[in-house]
């Protein structure tokens, strides 16, 4: 068989994988790494098939084999997550440091890393992981100077390079954060794009132990007003217009990531923007919201970057929606709750910022 044959079969299982159907892609690519057992584009689909479906154990020998035979940095960083979930944290470990010496995506494999000790109980390691990629990656010395301690996953790393190009010369008087956790953060942002005098404003359902001394420790407390509660009571009592930027990375259920989204775009200036987390995670909650908020508002808002995290800057002072019933079918909504005799679009506002939890079906 030739390659353009092997290539038109790739192209029926990106078909099936892009309608979620992972067993009819697995049963197709199982067939074709018996047929083409020297191209590694073959065992790279089907490992990741496997990781979609969560069948880490069998995604390893098809990774390793895509690893074997391609070099494939993507599928290296597949098999070391698969190790991870399956708590081969030796294998793990060794994949990603192969990772960072390939060197591609050397600040996500680190972050990996780290997430690997912190699952192992390797406590020391991960701190000192996170403190190479913050001090060596990121040219960000607060951590490691101050010693503060993160013991949950450090994913935000991961995003501080696409952060500092788009916020990199933006005057940040104000920041709204909703979902701080340790503050890994909202650290960040208080030392990179809060100026002095100026402040960040974090809500959180409770803030931890944690968030209070990684605060402290930093030297930047000052900086930092903490709003506690449930984001649903909290952004709705601030003003609208307030703030210079915000970072949606709170409940990332559907209905509540729609509703702080809404919020965030009421609460920010014109010209703004609002990045969002978690957009690809892989049930697809917090991607259903922002794709709504993103149809909704698509005359009130510029999309600049949709990838695993979303950028979109605010462009109208006045919002506008557009909501007819094709968006509902789309969205699933539940049309008796949505249709509560709002005409104006200040009831629609009132209903979208303090019930916009509850129109997802
Ligand atoms: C993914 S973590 C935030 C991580 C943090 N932004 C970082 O990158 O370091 C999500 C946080 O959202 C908070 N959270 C969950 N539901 C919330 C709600 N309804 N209102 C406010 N915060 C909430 C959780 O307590 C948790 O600390």
């Amino acid at each position: 068989m030739s390659n353009s044959d092997f290539n038109e079969l790739l192209q029926q299982v990106s078909l099936h994988m892009g309608q979620n159907d992972n067993a009819s892609a697995i049963s197709m690519l199982k067939n074709i790494t018996v047929k083409y057992p020297e191209n590694f584009r073959g065992f790279a689909s089907l490992g990741l098939c496997y990781m979609r479906e969560k069948k880490y154990e069998e995604s390893i020998p098809s990774l390793a084999k895509a690893v074997e035979l391609g070099n494939h940095y993507y599928s290296r960083h597949l098999l070391g997550q698969a190790q991870l979930y399956t708590k081969k944290f030796e294998n793990a470990e060794n994949t990603f440091k192969d990772c960072i010496e390939v060197g591609d995506e050397p600040v996500r494999a680190k972050v990996w890393l780290a997430r690997t000790y912190l699952d192992a109980n390797m406590l020391e390691e991960a701190r000192q992981t996170i403190y190479d990629i913050t001090a060596t990656n990121l040219n960000w010395q607060l951590p490691k100077e101050k010693s503060i301690g993160f013991c949950h996953y450090p994913y935000f790393l991961q995003w501080v390079d696409t952060w500092e190009k788009y916020l990199k010369n933006q005057r940040i008087e104000r920041v709204l954060e909703i979902g701080s956790m340790e503050g890994l953060s909202s650290l960040w942002m208080a030392d990179k794009l809060v100026t002095q005098g100026s402040h960040i404003f974090c809500n959180d359902i409770v803030f931890r132990d944690e968030f209070r001394q990684n605060v402290a420790q930093s030297g930047l407390a000052e900086k930092f007003v903490l709003l506690e509660g449930s984001s649903e009571f909290v952004l709705p009592s601030l003003e609208d217009e307030y703030f210079n930027f915000a970072y949606v990375d709170g409940d990332h259920r559907p209905g509540a990531a729609f509703q702080d989204g809404f919020n965030a775009i009421q609460k920010v200036k014109t010209g703004s923007l609002i990045i969002f987390d978690d957009y690809l995670n892989t049930n697809n909650d917090t991607k259903r919201a922002v794709d709504l908020l993103c149809d909704l508002m698509r005359d009130s808002i510029e999309i600049i970057e949709k990838s695993r995290q979303v950028i979109m800057r605010k462009q109208a002072h006045t919002l506008d929606f557009h909501l007819d019933e094709s968006l509902l079918e789309k969205y699933n909504i539940n049309k008796t709750k949505w249709n509560k005799n709002m005409d104006t679009p200040k009831e629609k506002i009132d209903f979208l910022s303090h019930k916009g939890r509850y129109i997802f079906n």
